[in-house]
């Protein structure tokens, strides 16, 4: 087991700066296992929204007047913390979405009506979450394409020989998740977009996952797009980025249609804004744009380092405590794993198993998880997912193994 080098990492105060983990839920202190589904909000968040609404509200990119003024610099400041952090070479790379879903949305319905046509092959993975297999499946069906899934293996790893066969002539794009949900699988994506590159097949990466446990970098990975949602990292719900090369999304044709994504409009004829804006219709979530900006000013101030240290710590401490219960099954043992688990177990159904530790103030995610091929691969129904984040503690995982097995011994 792996212990902590960096003592600069001081989980109990990291904690404070997250209102919610001091709530009780039906009676006990709150574990909130469930950062997969969505991360908690720092203070920092919470208080950028209020002072949005209360100091700042009005339109962007419209107004001559103060307020709008006002709030559209602290959007568009907003959009270049992100174009750093995110390590992309320009601002207008950096588009708003609503989510990782939309973003994919975004390059599969704009992308695929572009470049897609019969015959052609797109591909996934099969342990995509259904927002990286539903908009493929939509566009190629339209266009008469084909939906190529690389297999994985038992332990939750793909086959990445079949991966390198599968690319040819007939190959669009490759589209991929970064760190899978249900899994915890961390796929090796920068070798993956190399081999796609060697084919010039862009790649598109799910990063849904990926940002709430590390730092990433776009350039380095040189991905073509790279789409995440803001929830996840600790930020605000309802806003997401897809980050796009440009030469790409100069390429490409608006998504939507409608206010702030137009240069002219007439009857005859509408002339498309300049990067990013033409594809941003619409008024968008500011509380949640301009919030964002505080998510990343906090993640910024992260020893990453230590975060990632402290994460495996956590994902080592409770698998070994895990794998004495009898019955349980892990589903998802890949080489390399982000602090997610997921696990069956024998004699009891997930759901139960999730009504029952909710009782004792344990937050866990039971179901499908969005991944139902996966499921099938697999041949179960659910499973029950722990998801840890940097705020969580090894304490609160010896809660939830007793949890788990007061859980188990009222079902069996
Ligand atoms: N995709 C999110 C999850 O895995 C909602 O829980």
């Amino acid at each position: 087991m792996s212990t902590l080098v960096n003592h600069t990492f001081d989980v109990e105060k990291l904690r404070k700066d997250f209102p919610i983990l001091s709530r009780e839920v039906n009676g006990k202190p709150l574990i909130y296992f469930d950062n997969g589904a969505t991360a908690q909000k720092p203070q920092s968040v919470i208080d950028a929204v209020n002072r949005y609404y209360s100091y700042e509200n009005s339109n962007i990119h419209r107004g001559v007047h103060t307020l709008s003024q006002e709030a559209t610099s602290a959007y568009e400041e907003a959009r270049r913390k992100i174009q750093k952090y995110i390590g992309a070479q320009l601002s207008e790379e950096v588009l708003f979405t609503k989510g990782t879903t939309d973003g994919i949305n975004l390059v599969a319905q704009s992308f695929g009506k572009h470049f897609l046509k019969v015959g052609d092959e797109v591909v996934i993975s099969a342990m995509e979450h259904h927002s990286n297999i539903v908009p493929w499946q939509m566009i190629c069906e339209e266009k008469g394409a084909k939906l190529r899934i690389i297999p994985i293996d038992d332990q939750g790893d793909l086959i990445m020989d079949e991966f390198k066969q599968m690319l040819n002539s007939k190959t669009k794009l490759l589209s991929i998740t970064h760190i899978s949900n249900t899994l915890g699988t961390v796929n090796p994506v920068k070798e993956m977009i190399d081999l796609a590159h060697e084919k010039n097949v862009p790649v598109l990466i799910d990063g849904a996952q990926a940002v709430p446990h590390q730092k990433i970098d776009v350039r380095a990975l040189d991905c073509d797009f790279y789409a995440f949602s803001m929830h996840k990292m600790f930020g605000p719900t309802g806003v997401g980025i897809l980050y796009g090369k440009k030469e790409w999304l100069d390429q490409l044709p608006p998504y939507q249609g409608g206010g702030d994504m137009i240069k002219t409009v007439t009857f005859e004829k509408t002339t498309y804004n300049e990067l990013p804006h033409k594809f941003e219709a619409g008024t968008p979530n500011i509380a949640g744009g301009i919030a964002s900006a505080a998510a990343v000013d906090y993640l910024n101030e992260l020893d990453w380092e230590a975060v990632r240290a402290h994460e495996k710590e956590l994902l080592d401490y409770a698998s070994d405590q895990l794998k004495t219960i009898e019955g349980l099954r892990f589903i998802g043992e890949a080489k390399v794993k982000a602090s997610v688990i997921s696990f069956v177990v024998e004699g009891t159904h997930a759901y139960d198993l999730g009504v029952i530790m909710d009782k004792m103030g344990v937050a866990v995610r039971t179901g499908h998880h969005c991944t139902q091929p996966l499921m099938e691969r697999f041949g179960i129904l659910g499973t029950v997912r722990v998801s840890f984040a940097f705020y969580n503690t090894k304490a609160e995982i010896d809660t939830f193994i007793k949890a788990l097995n007061r859980a188990i011994k009222m079902l069996r």
